[in-house]
């Protein structure tokens, strides 16, 4: 029986990865799900799963030395799977101290307690042992609106805190591969959509805002582009990583499905009014009216988009959900989970909509 360790398990991402692990693998592997529940971790995601007897949480932080060194002398673990992050670039221009703290600072610690409780006297490392790295397309900077796509061979260029403090994760964890040659594997990945992703990210937070009747803010012209996958089959491709991949490797994934943040408005617009009932008075308030233009975020990257060739070639991985059926995937997802939404939109969120929003121009 497998043992993983999945850091930031409580997060969008996260909790689907650890939904689709067990749905596939079953009480043939044993998840510790590691989170210390900044604003952006929730147990609610995992509700379904925690009485599991394979499944386990522990709420600690991944900077916490101390804490990650035991967790490891208590488990024998075979797979680490590290998502912890601090992920939203917006915070990262208002507060970058954190990302460095958490993203560069929680991976070396990550990395060297899994380092130490798997490396032997020779200097080899026990076999089957495995890290995942899951960072994102970001560190690549930022590609002309008219062409070209993010390899694993483009040169690191990022221009956030968020995506600097990823892309010096990144150089880490190349660096426990050359030097030591740690079994580890980097994944980097386009924007992810899904059920659980917090409403500060584009897509869950113009779901929520229409349905309330609220402005939908678009950052610059709105000719943003982004390629947007469906987190299952981001979850999918790491587990095959893991499974398939050549250790030391790193793997792009993306979902072919580049559109520009104003397309992704108006298809959210639209599958909101197909899917609500005429009865629901919600349905009348949605209308392109609610789109407002708003100051550029600083820095805004231009243009993502992956070759996802290598993994496809080496691994056998593609994109499996069109962006149209993902879309209505997630649109009903929050509407069956309309208490989900109304929990995480409560409190201190209602604070950070505040500062985010009531000041830009
Ligand atoms: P998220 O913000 O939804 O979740 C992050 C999780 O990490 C939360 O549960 C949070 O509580 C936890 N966490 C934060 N700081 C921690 C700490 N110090 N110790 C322990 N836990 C901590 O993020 P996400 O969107 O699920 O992203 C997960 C990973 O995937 C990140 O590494 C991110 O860089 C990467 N990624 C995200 C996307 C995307 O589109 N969301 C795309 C590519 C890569
Ligand atoms: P986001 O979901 O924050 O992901 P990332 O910045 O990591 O790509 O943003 C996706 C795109 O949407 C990005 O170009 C910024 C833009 N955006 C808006 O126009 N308005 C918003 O309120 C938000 C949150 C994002």
């Amino acid at each position: 029986m497998r043992t993983y360790l999945v850091t930031g398990g409580a997060g969008f991402i996260g909790s689907n990865y650890i939904h689709y692990m067990l749905d596939k693998y079953g009480d043939e592997i044993r998840i510790i799900n590691v989170d210390v529940l900044t604003y952006a971790g929730n147990l609610e995601n995992l509700k379904d799963i925690e009485q599991l007897p394979n499944y386990r949480f522990i709420r600690a932080d991944i900077t916490d030395k101390e804490a990650i060194t035991k967790i490891f002398a208590e488990n024998d673990i075979d797979r680490v799977v590290h998502f912890a992050a601090e992920s939203h670039v917006d915070r990262s221009i208002h507060n970058p101290e954190v990302f460095v703290q958490t993203n560069v600072l929680g991976t070396a610690v990550m990395l060297n307690a899994a380092k130490a409780a798997w490396e032997r006297e020779d200097g080899s490392f026990l076999p089957g042992k495995k890290f995942l790295h899951v960072s994102t397309d970001e560190v690549y900077g930022s590609l002309d609106e008219d062409g070209g796509y993010f390899y694993e061979t483009t040169p690191y260029a990022p221009h956030s805190p968020y995506s600097a403090s990823k892309a010096s994760s990144d150089m880490l964890v190349k660096a426990y591969i050359d030097t030591y040659h740690f079994p580890a594997n980097i994944t980097n990945c386009s924007n992810n959509y899904g059920p659980y992703q917090f409403p500060e990210k584009l897509i869950p937070l113009i779901i929520n805002n229409a349905l309330h009747g609220k402005k939908l803010p678009v950052y610059g012209d709105g000719k943003n582009v982004r390629d947007w996958l469906y987190v299952m089959d981001h979850a999918k491709a790491i587990d095959m990583v893991q499974e398939l991949g050549c250790l030391g490797e790193t793997y792009n994934v993306g979902g072919h499905n580049e559109k520009q943040n104003i397309e992704i408005i108006h298809i959210i617009l639209d599958v909101l009014r197909e899917k609500l009932p005429d009865s629901d008075p919600r349905k009348a308030q949605i209308s392109e009216d609610l789109i407002t233009y708003v100051e550029d975020r600083k820095g805004h990257d231009r243009r993502y988009a992956i070759a996802p060739d290598k993994i496809k070639a080496q691994i056998g991985w593609e994109p499996e959900t069109r962006f149209e059926d993902g879309i209505r995937k997630t649109i009903e997802w929050f509407f069956e989970n309309e208490d989900w939404m109304a929990n995480v939109t409560s409190g201190d969120y209602q604070k950070y909509y505040e500062e985010m929003y009531s000041n830009r121009k």
